[in-house]
Order: structure tokens, then C-alpha cells, then sequence
């Protein structure tokens, strides 16, 4: 699995700080009450997981799950909602954690359909933010990194599901795009 890697860009440690501020960030953000972090499948797995214990306050966890990718490396833009949450989010503080904000395509869709269930507040905390990448705008009031616009994959992302158990985050050979024997 590590052979596959080109290049690391984040590593475990790298990450781990960065959640231990972010965590800061978020527990000064919302001084009381509940926390919804609302999870974003797979992808915001390990993400959600360290987040969670880095805040030192009650959070309720839930998962939302959308398609978006269909198994490639680009957006296609459908988004469909696979499992919806399960928690009623009316009046509450509500903060939608994703691994990765790419074309914006996804969160933009779930930023709608959050809506009209009336949280208190809701609001994006993402790991990674591929900025250049953006087709539609999105707000987002937490954000890990900055990242190049390439295909990462490592701490949750996948490709075609594989490698999300890689504990940083990193950059694929060329050759595993490639199919055998080409
Ligand atoms: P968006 O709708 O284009 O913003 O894509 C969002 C989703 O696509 C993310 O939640 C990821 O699951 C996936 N994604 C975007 N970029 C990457 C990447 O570089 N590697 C793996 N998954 C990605
Ligand atoms: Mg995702």
C-alpha cells in the first residue's frame, strides 16, 4: 500500500496539530450547548474520529453519506443522497465535517438540503480545501490545509476505496491510475 505513494504532504503529526487547533477554533466558536458534527461518508471517517476527541465539550455524531465521484478521480457534479442523518438537527448547532472540499459540488447540495431542516446554525469544517479546483463557492469556517489541485489520498480519502486507512495524507504514482499491462 505505502509503495503506491509518490509523495506525502501530510503526515500523521502534521494533522494531528492541525486538529488540536481547529479543535480550539470550534470550542470558542460555540461556547454551549450541543454540537452536531455531522459527518460526511467515508470520507470524514478518520477525520470526524480525531476531531471529536480533540473537543474537550458534549458533540452529538451523526453521518450523512453522498455519491458524488461514482469511482473516478473527477467530480461528475450528480450528487445522491445514500443514507441520510438520523438525528433530528432542528435548533441545533450543526457542523458538516468533510475530508475534502473539491469542486464544491457536494457540500453546496448538502448546504441546501441541511436548510430546509432548520438548524440553529450550520456551518463546513473541512480537513483539506482544494481552493483552485472550486466550481461553485462555498463557505468554509474551518479549514485544515490548502491543498494543490491533485488527487490525494491517504486519512480518509480513497480511490476506488482504497487507501483511506493511510494514517497521512499523500500523493498516488501515476502507474495505479494506469490499468495492468498497460
Ligand atoms: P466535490 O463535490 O468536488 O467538492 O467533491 C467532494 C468529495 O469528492 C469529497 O468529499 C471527497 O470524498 C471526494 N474527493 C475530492 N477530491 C478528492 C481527492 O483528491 N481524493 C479523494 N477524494 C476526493
Ligand atoms: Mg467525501
Amino acid at each position: 500500500m505505502h509503495d503506491d505513494i509518490d509523495r506525502i504532504l501530510y503526515t500523521d503529526d502534521d494533522i494531528q496539530n492541525r486538529i488540536r487547533a481547529l479543535a480550539r477554533d470550534i470550542n470558542e466558536a460555540y461556547p454551549s450547548g450541543d454540537l452536531v458534527l455531522l459527518g460526511v461518508l467515508s470520507g470524514s471517517l478518520l477525520f470526524l474520529a480525531d476531531l471529536a476527541r480533540a473537543l474537550d465539550r458534549h458533540v452529538i455524531v451523526d453521518f450523512i453519506a453522498v455519491s458524488s465521484y461514482e469511482g473516478g478521480t473527477q467530480s461528475t457534479g450528480v450528487v445522491r443522497l445514500l443514507k441520510d442523518l438520523s438525528v433530528n438537527i432542528e435548533g441545533k448547532d450543526v457542523l458538516l465535517v468533510e475530508d475534502i472540499i473539491d469542486t464544491g459540488l457536494t457540500i453546496n447540495y448538502l448546504i441546501e438540503n441541511l436548510t430546509t431542516r432548520h438548524p440553529r446554525s450550520l456551518a463546513v469544517c473541512a480537513l483539506l480545501d482544494k481552493a483552485e479546483a472550486r466550481k461553485a463557492p462555498v463557505p468554509i469556517r474551518f479549514t485544515g490545509f490548502t491543498v494543490p489541485n491533485e488527487f490525494l489520498v491517504g486519512y480518509g480519502l480513497d480511490y476506488q476505496q482504497r487507501y483511506r486507512n493511510l494514517p497521512y495524507v499523500g500523493i498516488l504514482k501515476p502507474r495505479v491510475f494506469q490499468p495492468a499491462g498497460s
